[in-house]
């Protein structure tokens, strides 16, 4: 049966990168046989525009029916004045927690010839190829009690709540195993057992789905060690599995590795194996519409899709191969231009991917 995609190109750049990423995967349909069908549906400012809100209810139903989401980009200055409640942002959360997209899947890449394009020294970062899995539904973003109140004194007190259950920890330790035996079958567990409570479960959690997975080798780090060690030496990591605040904050460092952000794709699964697309980066109002943004983010998002949603990891890898060829070739958006490459458009690099 063939594969559903909704295709939600958004904002600013979204539009211009994601028509990239649809050439992409018309090729793959039409020359490699993988069987999918696309559909459109609006999110963002855009939905807001049109509809008065940023996730329209046939929009989220579309999602709910879809194998997988390629998401571009939302938001822009225009809807800057709106209230929080109808902004386009609140259109991709509402994206995540609808679907319960709890598993978010960072990889920080550096492909050899963006070496240069690193604030890391080259021997540092050449080879870097690691993976953060994010939990990205619990956690102290989500945790009760929270806000803030009065204590009797008169003196304010602010409040969040880490709160994490066996069941939330297990499934997404369980996503990062399954994820390092497709890979180097490493994972390190981060955590601050030593003085969190609900990390010490963490940790045990971790150790328990371990041993579902003896050929996986779990290793246990304190969140400020990784800080440092992914900075240090980054290319000790394979797979690192974190709680949501740790994981956000060292999949943006992390991110940074590798140069450009408009280079970094990610995945956010359900345990229904749904996942949503996007690259990491925003809808770019600066350079929107203009025909110059690099659509690799998300032509590489579209390789996570076939990977782990699709059930197509050759093409996956193909996909993959094809960017590092064009790289090869010497061809580069402004983002990552540098001396003795030939600068090229959207559609150019998007085009020669396909060709690739
Ligand atoms: P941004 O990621 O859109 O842009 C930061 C800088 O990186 C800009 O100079 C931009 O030109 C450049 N850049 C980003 N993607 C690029 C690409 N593919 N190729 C070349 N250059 C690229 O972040 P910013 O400026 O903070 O946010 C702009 C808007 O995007 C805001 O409304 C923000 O809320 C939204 N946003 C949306 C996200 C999403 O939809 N997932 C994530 C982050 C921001
Ligand atoms: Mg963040």
């Amino acid at each position: 049966m063939s594969k559903k995609i909704l295709i939600l190109a958004g904002d600013g750049i979204g539009p211009e990168i994601v028509a990239e990423a649809v050439k992409l995967l018309v090729a793959l349909r039409d020359r490699f046989g993988v069987d999918l069908e696309m559909d459109e549906a609006l999110v963002g400012g855009a939905a807001y525009d049109a509809t008065g809100h940023p996730l329209p209810p046939e929009t989220l139903a579309a999602a709910r029916a879809s194998d997988a989401i390629l998401l571009g980009a939302v938001g822009g200055p225009k809807w800057e004045p709106l209230p929080i409640a109808v902004r386009p942002e609140k259109g991709l959360l509402g994206l995540r927690s609808g679907l319960g997209l709890f598993a978010n899947l960072r990889p920080a890449i550096l492909y050899p010839q963006l070496a240069a394009a690193s604030t890391l020294k080259a021997e540092v970062v050449e080879g870097l190829d690691i993976l953060i899995v994010r939990e990205l539904t619990g956690g102290i973003y989500f945790g009760e009690p929270r806000g803030v109140d009065t204590l009797p004194s008169g003196e304010r007190r602010g409040i969040n709540t880490l709160v994490y259950t066996e069941s939330e920890i297990r499934r997404i330790c369980r996503v990062a195993f399954e994820v390092a035996m497709q890979r180097n079958r490493r994972v390190c567990s981060v955590d601050k057992a030593n003085v969190l409570e609900c990390t010490e479960l963490w940790r045990e959690i971790a150790i328990e789905v371990g041993r579902d997975y003896p050929d996986v080798t779990l290793s246990h780090m304190y969140v400020d060690n990784a800080a440092m060690q992914l900075v240090r030496a980054p290319k000790q990591f394979d797979v690192l599995v974190t709680d949501n605040m740790f994981g956000d904050i060292l999949s943006d460092a992390a991110a940074m590795l590798t140069g450009s952000i408009g280079m970094l794709p990610s995945a956010s699964l359900n345990a229904e194996r749904q996942g949503m697309y996007e690259p990491i980066h925003g809808s770019a109002p600066d350079i929107a519409g203009q025909g110059v943004a690099n659509p690799l983010a998300t032509i590489l998002s579209v390789a996570m899709m076939l990977r782990y949603s699709l059930d197509e990891p050759e093409a996956a890898g193909r996909v993959e191969a094809a960017v590092g060829r064009v790289l090869d070739l010497g061809l580069r958006t402004g983002d990552i231009l540098s001396p003795g490459t030939r600068r090229v458009g959207t559609a150019e690099m998007g085009d020669a991917v396909v060709a690739a």
